[in-house]
């Protein structure tokens, strides 16, 4: 019988909730805190705080499965295991078990056959840190998987790259073990082994020693206490314990491929095709729990919104090569529904949005196709050839893909200078690179000065825009930066300019008070009695934290905060932007003053 998704994700919470690990729920795909990335990418990343040493309202081991989106391998989709939108199934220990008691759980999971996953040892391959200047090779580790009966010549130690993991380069990190699965189809080559893309070896759960901190200036400092992160690809756990070649068979996957099969009628696809159909799979899912989670994130420009843009794009190119002329996206949410629905609600509570979303932009995108076809064909015809500049032209003016200029050229028997295409793109991004440059070198998770203030700010705007407008105005989504933060509220206009100075004056009244700033754990019921504001739809764990600001406002968070209204300087509202139908966007500041 096939391993379902649903029965995993239960035999992996209840092995770990019978070694007394807290079960935690998913957090949102959108980092709350963190303005250097743009989606929860391990299930680690809402837990930074904690494996930095804050002590987790839960305890000392936790487990969970974690929804993840990862775009730096994007370009790698297509083959039998890479995607962007995965769960993640991990276990922590927050300063509790270590090495040994990690990799014994990790094995009696792999192998056990009624509440595991059955596997032979005989398939299992493990990789370990090769050592260098700063740390050396885990010889422990691998001491420990011999002992566990894997043998030596299923051992690996690989270099920094392979078997070193953090979330960036600073913050919490260490090196790791890998655990791999050998599927039982032929070497690539002599040299294949662990950490081979060509699918032999599938990598199923990482097992984090994450024993550093690692500071902008590169300096290693032991963490005083050592904690465990593991990762379980649960898609590729599927397909191991299926025997299946790919991620694409599995159940999570199986009923939205066939569809794709449908729609395009080939039933019998190309290699070409094949990894068209997985792209489009994998894209469509990924937007659409991207679009899923509760924080109104449409297709856009800029950030998250272009993500979305881009993988929805991608799709729809790859529905054009596999002659696909008709709209068709929209056909694709029932079966992600089907598949992923009943473990995260907010796919079901949103389904409107995103079925709208993805047909919105897939008319948008196809307009911009049509006209990009036609003003390129005019260029053809006026100077017959294609430059460089061209191309950059028609995707700076008209969103035209480069890769669709690229194909043009081709078709005419040209070849498009893509140095002068990237010329002309660097010269005109050169303003918003450096911006985005700045943020994305801010630190991990950013827990400066400037962004604690801005959170303690964000909960103060919230409840003036309570007080002043009414209670149904609630969070819908924030992002901080070190500069302003932002703030997106459920309501269907925008504030006048009467409501915006009282807002204003609210906010600068309490920071004048001095108020102080506290909280409280306790169990979501208890802060739902005593009025705590809750957010995002989220399902929280047995206890929350409740942050104060003296008895003007609550709220579930996981902080931190300051301690007193008194440091935040001047608050200002920078401007105000409706973004969808019942979302209005907020940006303010804090000023120093004097
Ligand atoms: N945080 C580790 C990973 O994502 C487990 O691979």
């Amino acid at each position: 019988m096939q391993m379902t998704a649903s029965e995993l994700r239960k035999r992996f919470l209840q092995f770990f909730k019978d070694k007394d690990h807290a079960i935690i729920p998913s957090a949102s795909l959108i980092p709350q805190l963190d303005p250097t990335v743009l989606f929860m990418s391990a299930g680690m990343q809402s837990l930074v705080p904690f494996l930095l040493g804050q002590p987790h309202p839960q305890g000392t081991r936790l487990a969970n499965v974690q929804k993840c989106i990862r775009t730096d391998d994007i370009d790698e989709v297509g083959d039998t295991f890479h995607l962007t939108f995965f769960e993640m199934l991990g276990n922590w220990s927050l300063g509790d078990y270590w090495k040994r008691a990690a990799i014994e759980m990790a094995m009696d999971f792999l192998i056990a056959p009624e509440y595991g996953l059955g596997l032979q040892k005989d398939v299992l391959h493990v990789t370990l840190f090769e050592g260098d200047k700063e740390v050396s090779a885990d010889e422990e580790a691998a001491g420990i998987w011999e002992e566990m009966g894997i043998s030596r010549d299923h051992i690996h130690f690989l270099p920094y790259k392979d078997n070193w993991w953090g979330l960036g380069e600073t913050g919490p990190q260490g090196p790791d073990t890998e655990i791999f699965v050998d599927i039982g189809i032929s070497a690539c080559s002599k040299t294949c082994r662990p950490g081979c893309g060509c699918g032999k070896f599938v990598e199923i759960w990482n097992l984090v020693f994450m024993s550093y901190d690692r500071a902008a200036d590169g300096k290693l400092t032991p963490l005083e206490r050592k904690n465990i992160d593991t990762g379980m690809g649960l898609e590729r756990a599927l397909q191991v314990l299926n025997q299946l070649s790919s991620v694409f068979e599995t159940p999570v996957f199986k009923p939205i491929m066939d569809k794709i099969k449908a729609i395009t009628k080939i039933s019998e696809p190309s290699a070409e095709q094949m990894r068209s159909m997985r792209i489009i799979a994998d894209h469509i899912r990924s937007a659409a729990m991207a679009l899923a989670d509760d924080q109104g994130l449409v297709p856009s420009n800029v950030e998250r919104g272009y993500v979305i843009r881009r993988l929805i794009r991608v799709a729809i190119r790859r529905g054009l090569q596999l002659g696909v002329e008709h709209f068709f996206l929209g056909e694709l949410i029932p079966p992600i529904l089907e598949t992923l629905g009943g473990e995260y609600d907010e796919l079901l509570r949103n389904k409107d949005h995103i079925q709208k979303e993805i047909e919105k932009e897939e008319k948008r995108f196809r307009t911009t196709v049509r006209r990009g076809l036609r003003i390129a064909g005019r260029i053809l015809d006026e100077k017959g050839v294609l430059t460089g500049k061209d191309a950059f032209m028609l995707f700076a003016t008209y969103g035209f893909p480069i890769e669709m200029t690229v194909q043009i050229a081709e078709e005419h028997g040209q070849k498009i200078d893509i140095g002068e295409f990237r010329e002309e793109f660097e010269r005109h991004q050169q303003i918003s690179r450096d911006a985005t440059q700045q943020r994305f070198t801010s630190g991990l998770t950013d827990h400066s000065e400037e962004v604690i203030q801005l959170h303690t700010a964000t909960h103060l705007l919230h409840q003036a825009l309570r007080q002043i407008i009414g209670p149904s105005v609630y969070q819908k989504g924030s992002n901080i930066t070190k500069e302003r933060l932002r703030l997106d509220v459920q309501l269907n206009r925008k504030l006048t300019a009467e409501e915006l100075q009282q807002v204003e004056t609210w906010v600068n009244e309490i920071i004048e008070q001095n108020l102080p700033i506290s909280f409280e754990t306790m169990s979501p019921e208890e802060a739902e009695r005593q009025g705590a504001l809750g957010f995002f739809g989220e399902k929280y764990g047995n206890q929350v934290k409740v942050y104060s600001v003296g008895d003007v406002s609550k709220e579930i968070c996981s902080g931190p905060h300051v301690e007193r209204t008194g440091v935040l300087g001047k608050f200002r509202i920078m401007k105000q932007k409706r973004i969808g139908a019942d979302t209005l966007r907020l940006r303010a500041i804090l000023k120093v003053e004097g």
